[in-house]
């Protein structure tokens, strides 16, 4: 018999996957602990925007017209323990308040509250992102509390999703890794992912921490090469150097690569920055602080590029204090083709350059409304062209399609002063100067 799937938590990760298991043709059924979100998933309407997902969701949330009806949601832990054979656990780790540390409690809550409901053989899958050793404690709690007790196992299966991206990465991941502690899990493992395996994905097969660490380093490394990037556009400001064409030339050494090299005022979201953080809480706690240190220097060479974006903002102004000054910002989501504004580097520096006096108007084609009750107070427009209307200075922070294909003219002709900051080196700089704007990129003061 095919097997049946549970997915609690209908985040980013978990809406998506909860989709993307029934595309693949199993039984799906989703649990959240918010009604207004199942009500929405019910009505196959996803909480967040995320291309391509609503389109999946649609065609297989039950109840709806054409549907295959092989996803359904419920808020019921009973039900949920009777259904499944596999039940993959995707709640959030957010990072602690005050602390570096990330807060366990909803995966804690997530396997507390499934527990006694695992009555026969069952398989708890976590995906969520944990400090390494958590699956080692849960895989303990699971065989004491479930009635099945050692029948009902754990394996650690993280996830490498890119919001964005969210559905492709799911339906055809680049690799996929299992934790498990027996053939039986593996086994079962392979069984869901077997088509993907089958187009290619490489299935690596580990022990507990190192599922748990891959995650972890994989996000380390690549904040690491972004700040490596960000502080070779230090020298290049130092220098009169130019980091878009330096990123260029080292990246055709494959051994670097080219990707994950674009310069800018760094990265943000909810997961590069809390999960390093987590990551060096971690080590500490585990004696191995010092193997970590270094990303210590990434968090602050990350967070600074929003200072020095501001400072360039304030230069290009003529120095002085931005009171009275008109500032469009373009952007404040942390990525383009997301709603996501969590630890978003447009909207800090929006909100710096807003406390510091000016008079800031954001534009997002997307993210508006997560923005507006994030930062009430900042001024916001409906569209780039309203955003830019009388300003002294427009910045570019995310790097939208929508941005690069603007009309540097017809902009030219709303704003105060044509002048622009490019904050993530995407747009077409020749373009906006021929229309008349100053232009100036982060770590190209040549350029
Ligand atoms: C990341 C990981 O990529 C993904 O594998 C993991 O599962 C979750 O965390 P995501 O948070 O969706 O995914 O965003 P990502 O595409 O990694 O971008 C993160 C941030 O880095 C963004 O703010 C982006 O603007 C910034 N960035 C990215 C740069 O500043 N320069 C780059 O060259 C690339």
């Amino acid at each position: 018999m095919a097997l049946k799937i549970t997915v609690i938590g209908t985040g980013y990760l978990g809406a998506t996957h909860a989709a993307a298991m029934a595309e693949l043709g199993f039984e799906v059924m989703g649990l959240d602990v918010v009604p207004e979100k199942i009500d929405k998933l019910r009505r196959g309407e996803v909480p967040m925007y995320e291309p391509g997902l609503e389109e999946l969701l649609r065609r297989h949330v039950a109840g709806i017209e054409g549907s295959t009806g092989r996803l359904r949601f419920t808020m019921d832990w009973a039900e949920l323990g009777e259904f499944g054979d596999v039940h993959f656990v995707c709640v959030n780790t957010p990072q602690r308040h005050g602390e570096y540390a990330c807060d366990m409690s909803y995966v804690d809550s997530a396997i507390a509250s499934l527990a006694p409901h695992l009555k026969g053989p069952a398989l708890v899958v976590g995906k969520s992102t944990v400090p390494v050793g958590s699956a080692d404690r849960l895989a303990a709690y699971l065989a004491e509390h479930a009635p099945a007790g050692a029948d009902a196992e754990l394996a650690w299966n993280p996830e490498f999703l890119r919001e964005g991206f969210a559905v492709q990465d799911t339906l055809h991941p680049d690799r996929i890794v299992v934790g498990v502690r027996s053939e039986r899990s593996e086994k079962l493992l392979r069984e869901v992912y077997a088509t993907p395996v089958e187009e290619g994905s490489p299935f690596v097969v580990t022990d507990f921490p190192t599922a748990e660490l891959v995650k972890t380093s994989a996000n380390s490394f690549l904040a690491t090469k972004i700040s490596f990037i960000n502080a070779m556009a230090e020298l290049c400001e130092a220098t009169g150097g130019d980091v878009a064409k330096l990123a260029e030339a080292i990246g055709y050494d494959d051994r670097i690569g080219r990707k994950f090299l674009r310069a800018g005022i760094g990265f943000g979201g909810g997961c590069l920055p809390k999960d390093i953080r987590a990551f060096m809480a971690r080590a500490g706690e585990l004696g191995a602080d010092q193997a970590l240190t270094f990303l210590r220097e990434i968090d602050s060479i990350n967070m600074r590029q929003r200072g020095r974006m501001v400072e360039l903002t304030r230069q290009e102004l003529g120095g002085g204090p931005f009171l009275g000054k008109r500032v469009a910002v373009l952007g404040a989501t942390f990525k383009p083709d997301s709603d996501d504004v969590r630890d978003s580097p447009a909207l800090n520096v929006a909100g710096q350059i807003h406390l510091q006096g000016g008079q800031v108007t954001v534009y997002d084609p997307k993210g508006m409304d997560n923005a507006r009750s994030l930062f009430p107070t900042l001024g916001y427009a409906d569209s780039a062209l309203e955003a830019v209307r009388g300003a002294h200075v427009v910045l570019h922070l995310t790097e939208w399609r929508e941005f690069r294909e603007l009309d540097p003219a017809e902009l030219g002709e709303a704003a105060a002063e044509r002048v622009v900051l490019d904050g993530r080196n995407a747009l077409d700089a020749e373009a906006w100067r021929r229309a008349g704007w100053r232009f100036r990129a982060m770590g190209r003061p040549g350029a």
